[in-house]
């Protein structure tokens, strides 16, 4: 039988509901926009076509995969953030809309030549960042080799990798110099908050990126012990954080003596980003 797009997206839709509920319509356009190899926003003047058997088999396949909890960007294999699509895959974090907030606070401020991505995973907070400050190097740091390797292919892919070095380390371990922007997005989510994720999250996504465990605020603790040292005269830091952290880390980097520490909210009103002056 000869199907149209309309009609697979249709059955396609019923089946996912039942199985994830809310973002079933959203997730299946993106899935059969990925299948026609056209962009979502173009898929509505795309409905009418006739789809192939492969075609078909295909959505199929990744319609049942959702419905497995595999997450969107693993199925696609990308991710759109801030302004370019990162390459994703089950080695690093899935890109977050809220990450965004960070790079829009750490583009605001004065002129600056270097720039330090701590736990970079898929790169994108580095990348965003050299993209949109073309006389900034940077560097981006990881404990996963697997992520570092995705970080250079999507530092390829955006343009920056003449810019970028990418090296493996233990938070500042590996590195020596001083930088005049730090960034990190650290795992943070505690070990009891672990068991209650999202089955797409808690399943797919690799657990080093989610939970230092404890409390969630180990990767603080260790990085506010050593950012004095990396961080330049005058420079700048930025940390995303759980909703709930504010006080807690707004008193992690205090304790420092660095400079003044202010909390920040992202769109929604949460607090989500610590950022420190020297
Ligand atoms: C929450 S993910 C953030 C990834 C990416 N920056 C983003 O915002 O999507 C935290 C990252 O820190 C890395 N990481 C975990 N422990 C680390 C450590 N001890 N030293 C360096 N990186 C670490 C993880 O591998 C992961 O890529």
């Amino acid at each position: 039988m000869i199907q149209t797009a309309s009609m697979v997206l249709r059955s396609g839709t019923k089946l996912l509901t039942a199985a994830i509920g809310d973002s079933a319509a959203r997730d299946a356009r993106i899935l059969m926009a990925h299948t026609l190899g056209v962009p979502t926003d173009r898929l509505t003047v795309e409905l009418s076509r006739m789809l192939t058997p492969q075609q078909v088999a295909q959505f199929e396949h990744t319609i049942h995969r959702r419905a497995a909890h595999t997450p969107i960007s693993h199925i696609t294999g990308k991710r759109a953030f801030w302004k370019h699509e990162f390459r994703v895959t089950p080695d690093v974090l899935d890109p977050r809309p809220e990450t965004e907030t960070l790079v829009e606070l750490a583009l605001q401020g004065p002129k600056l030549n270097t720039v330090l991505d701590l736990g970079t995973g898929s790169g994108c907070i580095l990348l965003s960042l050299l993209a949109d400050l073309p006389e900034v190097r940077g560097t981006g740091t990881d404990i996963s080799e697997a992520a570092l390797k995705i970080a250079a292919q999507n530092a390829d892919s955006i343009g920056v990798a003449d810019r970028a070095t990418l090296q493996i380390s233990n938070w500042f371990s590996a590195l020596s110099g001083q930088f005049d922007l730090i960034v990190s997005n650290p795992p943070y989510i505690t070990e009891a908050e672990m068991t209650a994720l999202a089955p797409d999250v808690r399943d797919h996504e690799p657990h080093l990126a989610l939970t230092p465990g404890g409390d969630g605020l180990s990767a603080y603790r260790t990085i506010a012990r050593d950012l004095a040292k990396f961080l330049a005269p005058q420079g700048r830091a930025f940390f995303e954080i759980g909703k709930d952290q504010g006080p807690e880390v707004q008193e992690i980097f205090a304790a420092t003596g660095i400079g003044p520490v202010t909390v920040h909210a992202d769109l929604g009103g949460h607090a989500r980003i610590v950022a420190v002056n020297a």
